[in-house]
């Protein structure tokens, strides 16, 4: 049986398939596989391990003759039509928890790069301005005692609460249901989304891109934003209105934003480009040693347990 992977991913998954009788086959250009290629090449798979920069639209999914399984190297799977691969009988599995705690660490990273102007400190330093300690020099805030918001308290958004929470901050979280465990042990209180932004210092995003979160930071309710308020996007793009936030950062009416996605990716607005209180990263969230190669696993995993006519070990 086949399995087409659309870019090269750790070699130990690769090995692993093969170890288990599959003909695997690779895109082996270092870029996002045009659609012409990925439609030739998904008709005869019995699997397909996509990346979450291929659009799996209906198109792609009527061109597949035996294809059983789809098996997304990411957790967010809005790249994909899966009620579409459903009805054809495609079963759908993403990678969760094994990016959580690489993800979180990032949220973290941005959290404390925008609140201690780390980027800003390295240009001072590059522009030869750094003559001499002060007692004004950089100021930032601290995470103890803030409140941090968090928007979305599924894995991601637990782990980066835990993270805060060891850091001494108070937890606020939105989301539709209720996280016991966050409430439990990090004294974390469920609060509506205008409240939260109202309300916390740091706020770092972590739902998934649906219908439902798109633009859900948006002009109306960016404005509810504290002065010293830090947002932090490791979700994706579109969950915040990107021309929004621009404007209101220009007018200098929050701290600083940290960011991973960007609505247009791999394109980033121009502005965010020109402005100091801004920390830029190139979607790197699960981007560790430990969390790609358990990530290539699990998809692997995912295809040799279902092409053994076995569950799927993680479907979404
Ligand atoms: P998850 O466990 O499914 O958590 C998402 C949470 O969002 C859910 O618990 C859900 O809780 C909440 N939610 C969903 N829709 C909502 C809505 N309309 N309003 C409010 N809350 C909503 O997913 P995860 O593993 O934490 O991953 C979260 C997202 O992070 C992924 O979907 C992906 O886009 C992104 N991600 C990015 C990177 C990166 O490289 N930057 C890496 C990994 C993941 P309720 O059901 O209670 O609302
Ligand atoms: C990365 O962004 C993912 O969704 O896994
Ligand atoms: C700072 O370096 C201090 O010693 O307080």
């Amino acid at each position: 049986m086949k399995v087409y992977i659309t870019r090269k991913i750790q070699s130990k998954a690769i090995k692993y398939l093969r170890e288990n009788g599959l003909t695997v086959s690779v895109y082996k250009e270092d870029k996002p596989i045009p659609k012409n290629i990925l439609m030739k090449n998904v008709k005869n798979v019995d699997a397909l391990i996509p990346l979450l920069t291929d659009k799996i639209d209906k198109e792609v999914i009527d061109n597949m003759n035996k294809c059983k399984i789809i098996a997304c190297y990411a957790v967010g799977y809005e790249n994909i039509d899966v009620k579409y691969a459903k009805r054809k009988n495609i079963i759908v599995t993403n990678t969760p928890d094994v990016l959580t705690d690489s993800t979180a660490d990032l949220a973290m990273a941005l959290a404390l790069a925008c609140s201690r102007r780390l980027f800003e400190s390295r240009k001072l330093i590059d522009d030869g301005k750094f003559k001499h300690w002060k007692p004004d020099l950089l100021l930032g805030y601290e995470i103890k005692d803030k409140i941090f918001g968090i928007v979305g308290a599924g894995r991601i958004g637990e782990a980066t609460a835990k993270r805060a929470y060891a850091f001494g901050a108070k937890i606020f979280y939105y989301s539709r249901s209720v996280n016991m465990k966050m409430e439990k042990e990090l004294k974390a209180k469920k609060v509506s989304l205008n409240k939260l932004l109202e309300t916390s210092d740091f706020i770092s995003l972590h739902v998934p891109s649906n219908k439902e979160t798109y633009h859900l930071i948006n002009k109306d309710n960016l404005k509810l934003l504290k002065p010293n308020a830090i947002l932090i996007n490791t979700a994706r793009g579109n969950i915040v209105d990107e021309n929004e936030l621009v404007k209101f950062l220009k007018k200098g009416k929050m701290f600083s934003v940290g960011l991973d996605v960007y609505e247009h990716e791999p394109k980033i607005h121009h502005e965010l480009l020109k402005l100091k209180n801004v920390v830029l990263a190139p979607h790197i969230g699960s981007a560790t040693v430990e969390a790609r190669t358990a990530m290539a696993m699990l998809a692997s995993r995912n295809v040799v347990s279902v092409l053994n006519g076995k569950k799927p070990i993680t479907p979404v």
